[in-house]
């Protein structure tokens, strides 16, 4: 890879999730399973999820103000905001214009980016080339999802696994050595319908018939998905790792993408990633898509797991098929 104009990284982390909790004992009540084969299957024992009234953007400007305070930089400074998100506030405009809206962010261009639940390390990779090759100061970086919003709540397979939540990182120029040192990035559509939300896009119109159906929520084969994440994981850390020369030994600590506490497990054997290294929080969340990375590297930052000068690998994979890892020293 070739060297940046000038090295990107991650100036401040924060991140937000509803109030309300969901916990494997309320879906008992909701549909034909127990917290114990939740528990044993996933590892998550709750996850937060949106009131009535909030959506994405919400989630997506709580974190983004502690974000950008912690940096100390004020709205008019951003040059960019991306929200990588699967569940935006609207088919169109994009979340990314709500947000910039409400922050007050007036000089800042805004989109939105899709790239399932990778796409936080999409986002990531897209704001430090921008910042790399000299062409903005200041880009603003949202990973945030609302998938209770598109979850059926009657469908025990895949309603216990998911929850809603944001996370924001400013990324600016850094001093040299510090930030993106590499990343990687991937798709196989081959597999897109895997993993799913089949109406309500161009192909598949809305109908009374697709609702009727409940065609309109996410789909998903579970333990194809499972069999795919845990390979993709593995070797795109690999990769990534290769192409800026650290081994395990080198990694302070590695944030996987929170699907499921098994998936991650493996992953983190075939990486040969000592457990106290590998951040997990899937079982206060679950599966916030796009703000499960944030979500977790805010937390490992905020109680000292991640301290100046570590090595952090963060990996994920989603919908598409898609899959992608960062290492940033931080
Ligand atoms: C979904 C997942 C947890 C299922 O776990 P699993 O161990 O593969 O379980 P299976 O799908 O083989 O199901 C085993 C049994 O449990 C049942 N089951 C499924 N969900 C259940 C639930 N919530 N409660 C109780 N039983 C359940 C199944 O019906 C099946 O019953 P059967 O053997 O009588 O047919 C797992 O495949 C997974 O995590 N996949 C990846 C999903 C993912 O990460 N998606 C997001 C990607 S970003």
């Amino acid at each position: 890879m070739a060297s940046p104009v000038r090295p990107a990284g991650i100036v401040s982390i924060a991140s937000h999730a509803p109030e309300k909790v969901l916990t494997n004992f309320d879906l008992e009540k909701m549909v034909d399973t127990s917290d114990e084969w939740i528990r044993t299957r996933t590892g998550i024992v709750e996850r937060h999820i949106v009131a009535d009234h909030e959506c994405t953007s919400d989630l997506a400007l709580e974190a983004s103000r502690k974000a950008i305070a912690r940096a100390q930089v004020s709205p008019d400074e951003i040059d960019l905001i991306i929200v990588a998100t699967v569940t935006p506030d609207f088919p169109f405009p994009a979340t990314a214009c709500l947000v910039q809206e409400r922050l007050g962010a007036s000089r800042a261009g805004a989109f939105d980016l899709q790239a399932g639940c990778t796409g936080f390390i999409y986002a990531l990779t897209v704001a430090a080339q921008f910042v790399s090759s000299g062409a903005m100061d200041t880009v603003l970086v949202i990973g945030a999802d609302c998938l209770s919003r598109i979850t059926d709540w009657t469908d025990r397979t895949t309603c216990v696994l998911f929850g809603d939540g944001a996370g924001a990182a400013v990324v600016r120029p850094v001093e040299a050595g510090r930030g993106l040192l590499a990343f990687d990035l991937g798709s196989d559509g081959s597999g897109s319908e895997l993993l799913q939300v089949e109406v309500g896009g161009a192909k598949v119109p809305i109908t009374q018939e697709m609702v009727a159906q409940k065609r309109q929520f996410i789909s998903m084969s579970g333990n194809e998905v499972f069999r795919f994440a845990v390979r993709a994981m593995g070797e795109s850390a690999e990769r990534a790792m290769a192409r800026c020369g650290i081994t395990s030994e080198d990694v302070g600590c590695y944030i996987p993408h929170q699907a499921n506490l098994r998936i991650i497990d493996s992953a983190a054997k075939r990486l040969h990633a000592p457990t106290d290294k590998v951040i997990v929080n899937v079982d206060k969340y679950g599966n916030t898509s796009c703000a499960s990375i944030p979500l977790a590297f805010d937390e490992a930052v905020q109680d000292g797991r991640i301290k100046s000068g570590d090595i952090v690998v963060c990996v994920g994979f989603g919908a598409g098929l898609t899959w992608g890892s960062c290492v940033i020293q931080w």
